[in-house]
């Protein structure tokens, strides 16, 4: 593939003199194949959660970058990450998006394929091929690398890759421990809820961090008092003043939102906040984070949406469209009170119909048109909201963090990292500048 942008260009996109983006980097064709190259291509990307795939045989269909892959568990009982493109024709070995299986047979002319990937059968091996096909060498394609934290199953297309838990860093695991520890045994529930938006996938990763626009965007929901009744001097009647906490992590990782439990909210929606009293709930998450609702991403584009105990991924398809793929958790003795939260946040927050995802979805369309007119692509974006502000907390109690209240920090650190990624050649290159600056500001 060819290169079209040189680094400094790349790096000239996000403007850390301004706090400012180009828009070209949510239209452009050019950027968009590079991203996949450089970013999804070279990337840990989510694959899928243990209990998917609790068995030798079951498998479940993901996908890196537009890349097409079978999480399956071999008989070994580890997890394999197997390209889904036969290697005759290129075929799907695998139509299904998850089930058991003891090999995957490509449909078109049979070449079959085992849990490990390897071709153990090719119709007419003897009377066409004339046993001359090393079949050793035409298995299936195969991710570089495959890991797991806590449950989470990674792969990274790329064997130079660093690993996967100094891939995380801290902010990475203690996001993903926002979901793992709260019991013994989570699971995801069966099915994943998926639906398309027209939009640039980065704008759907920016919005997660962002707690300025839900009393706008989401006026109508609290209209109706979807989150209960504003209490005076609380985070709903007056949001901007709400303490927050951001934290910049490795690679891109950054975690933003509320310091500490929302009353409010809480109470409304019954969520049980027991579990952060667990031993490993504590070993895991540092005192000074253990309250904390902000929102964690997993570079590049995993959101760990820890209020109702989901996973959110964010799936490009193109510049201008997305596709949203909902991961929801519950533990084996989850008390049934909190039901009505865990259905309400899945069907009726975030789900294709949800109150607070339809809004989003609209704004980050409309955003993605604005940044593909040859006019309005010329003015960058501005980030610049309370940067250089708040207290950076250096200590004991937790990772490198910012204490502030609403803010753009994580946001640009995310596209920092972006046009880090997308001008490193190597990943020598890229981890010489994977971290934050040291005061933990962008
Ligand atoms: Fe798969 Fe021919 S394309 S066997
Ligand atoms: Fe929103």
């Amino acid at each position: 593939m060819t290169i079209a942008y040189r680094s400094e260009e790349m790096l000239r996109m996000v403007d850390t003199e301004t706090a400012t983006v180009d828009r070209r980097i949510f239209a452009d064709q050019d950027i968009y194949e590079m991203e996949l190259e450089r970013i999804f291509a070279r990337a840990w990307n989510f694959m899928c959660h243990d209990s998917q795939i609790p068995n030798p045989g079951d498998f479940f269909q993901t996908i890196i970058g537009e890349d097409r892959v079978i999480c399956v568990r071999d008989n070994d009982g580890n997890p394999q990450v197997l390209v889904n493109t036969c290697r005759h024709r290129g075929n799907a070995i695998c139509r299904a998006e998850e089930g058991h299986a003891t090999s995957f047979m490509c449909t078109y002319h049979g070449w079959t394929y085992d849990l490990k990937g390897a071709l153990v059968g090719v119709p007419g091996f003897k009377e066409v091929y004339h046993e001359e096909l090393d079949r050793e060498n035409w298995g299936l394609i195969k991710a570089g690398r495959v890991d797991t934290y806590k449950g989470f199953v990674f792969a990274t297309m790329d064997p130079e890759a660093v690993g996967l838990q100094e891939f995380l860093g801290d902010v990475g695991t203690i996001g993903l421990s926002l979901i793992a520890e709260r019991a013994d045994q989570m699971r995801i529930i069966p099915g994943v809820q998926k639906y398309t938006i027209p939009c640039n996938w980065k704008l759907a990763v920016d919005n997660l961090f962002d707690w300025y626009h839900p009393g706008i965007s989401h006026y109508s929901a609290f209209a109706l008092r979807m989150f209960g009744d504003p209490k005076p001097g609380g985070a709903l009647a007056d949001p901007l003043k709400q303490p927050q906490l951001v934290s910049l992590g490795d690679y891109g990782h950054a975690m933003s939102g509320p310091l500490s439990y929302i009353d409010e909210i809480g109470e409304t929606w019954s969520m049980d906040e027991k579990w952060r009293d667990r031993p490993a709930a504590k070993e895991a998450i540092p005192p000074g984070m253990s309250l904390t609702q902000a929102h964690p991403n997993i570079f590049p584009n995993l959101w760990v949406a820890q209020n109702g105990a989901q996973l959110c991924l964010r799936v490009p398809k193109g510049t201008s469209k997305t596709e949203i793929w909902w991961f929801s958790f519950v533990n084996n003795d989850e008390p049934p009170e909190t039901f009505p939260m865990k259905r309400a946040m899945a069907i009726n927050v975030f789900g294709p119909a949800g109150f607070l995802e339809m809004d989003d979805g609209e704004n980050w369309g409309e955003s993605t048109k604005g940044a593909k007119g040859i006019i309005s692509s010329r003015a960058p974006l501005n980030y610049a909201m309370n940067r250089n502000r708040g207290e950076v907390i250096d200590d004991e109690s937790g990772p490198l963090r910012i204490e502030t209240n609403v803010n753009e920090h994580a946001q640009f650190w995310t596209y920092r990292a972006w046009a880090d990624w997308m001008a490193a050649d190597s990943w020598a290159e890229l981890k010489a500048k994977h971290t934050p600056s040291p005061e933990g500001r962008v």
